[in-house]
Formats: C-alpha cells, structure tokens, sequence
C-alpha cells in the first residue's frame, strides 16, 4: 500500500538564541506604548492589540530593530524553502504591533488579507496553565469525503491524524518566531495564566525588486518605489 501526501500547509517556527537578553526592555517598551492609548477599542475578553489602536510601526521603531532583522532572517529562510527565487523579490515589513493576553483574553478567528505571510514572536508566555494558543483551521479539507462524516455530531472518525485534523494549535513560547502564510485562518485561545502572555505581530508583504533589467514581471506586485500616490 502506498498513499502520496500532496498540498501540505507550511508553518516555520525556530527560537531565537538571545531573545532572553531583549525581554525585559521590550516588554517595557510596550508597556510604555501601551499607557499612551487613551481610547480602548478591544472589549475585556479579547486581547489588547496593538494594530487597531494606531501602534503598528513597530519596524520603524529602534527598540524592535534586532527583532525586524531577526523576522527579515527568518521570513527570507521560511521563503527559500517554500522555494522562492529571493533575487526576484523584496520583502517589506508593512505593519508590525504588539499583542497583550491578560487572563482569560483571546483573539477570535481571523486572516490578514492585507499581507503575503504574517509572522509572530513570543516575548513573554505564563507558566502553570495553559497560556493559549495559536490555532491554525484546514479550511482546505482535501481528504474530507463528506461534511456529514466530520461533523462532531456523527463521531466517525477514531483515528486523528494528518489527513483528517481540522486544526493545529502551535503553544506559544517565550522566545519563538512563528510564521505562516496570511491568508490562513487562525485564531489564538484563551490565556488562562495568570500571568499576561505579550506577543509581537509583524505583516509581510512580498513585491518584484526595485530594479531589474527585465521590468517586472506583469503578475508580481510592483515595488513600492514605483508607485504614485494620487
Ligand atoms: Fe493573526
């Protein structure tokens, strides 16, 4: 017997060496970011997010430059092996913000449609209960034979495995770089620590080359140095 396994969902993690040493002066910097907010716009159970209260410039910002160099390495790895061909291509960091779960917050299920690949970095996690988690949804379901079959109400599956798992949850840990394609819905559960799990977002975005001898090729973002605002 022999069963050929196509069209599989590529999630890059690695930890990163040093992070230990940015820890506490990050997570002051985001305190600090956080106390200038006056509006909140999250309500008490999901997590407070920097993107929808204008802190989303992370990557221009000096205190984040050894983690935007670590994404760019990281992002650039994760695209080498997706088999990309990087002398065709940029990379740009178009939003990046920080991400605060205090106990029982979650961040309800979403894509980013704005981006090519989103990443997340875990700068601080709670310990002694489940401190949430990223959870990725197979909103491809190539082996599903029926939705009657999968449904929770009929129960017919006993053996849980690659070919049938309808979501992945990836644990979050102090130190790690996750990164995954932004159209892949995901949502991150409930931090049910005591202690706030504060992570990073950034929003990648992929385009041609600022210059290339050929122009550029007609269905690849142009790059921004092109464009005209009117
Ligand atoms: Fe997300």
């Amino acid at each position: 017997m022999a069963i050929d396994i196509w069209f599989p969902l590529a999630i890059y993690y690695e930890d990163i060496e040093n992070s230990a040493d940015h820890k506490n002066s990050m997570l002051d910097k985001i305190y600090s970011l956080k106390s200038k907010v006056v509006t909140k716009r999250t309500n008490d159970q999901s997590s407070w997010t920097g993107d929808v209260h204008d802190i989303d410039q992370l990557h221009s910002d000096a205190d984040f430059s050894w983690l935007t160099t670590e994404v760019k390495k990281h992002a650039t790895n994760y695209l080498k092996t997706l088999g990309l061909d990087l002398g065709k291509i940029d990379i740009y960091a178009q939003r990046s913000w920080p991400i605060i779960a205090e106990k029982g917050q979650s961040v309800s299920r979403h894509t980013h449609p704005n981006a090519n690949l989103s990443v997340v970095y875990y700068v601080s996690v709670g310990s002694g209960a489940d401190s949430g988690a990223t959870r990725f949804f197979n909103v491809n379901k190539y082996n599903e034979l029926s939705g009657s079959l999968s449904s929770s109400m009929t129960e017919a599956y006993c053996d849980f495995n690659t070919l049938n798992f309808e979501q992945v949850d990836y644990a979050p840990k102090e130190g790690r770089i996750v990164i995954f394609p932004s159209k892949q819905p995901h949502d991150v559960t409930a931090n049910k620590c005591d202690d706030p799990r504060v992570s990073i977002s950034y929003d990648l975005v992929i385009t041609a080359k600022k210059q290339t001898d050929d122009g550029t090729p007609e269905f690849l973002m142009p790059s921004p140095d092109r464009w005209v605002k009117l």
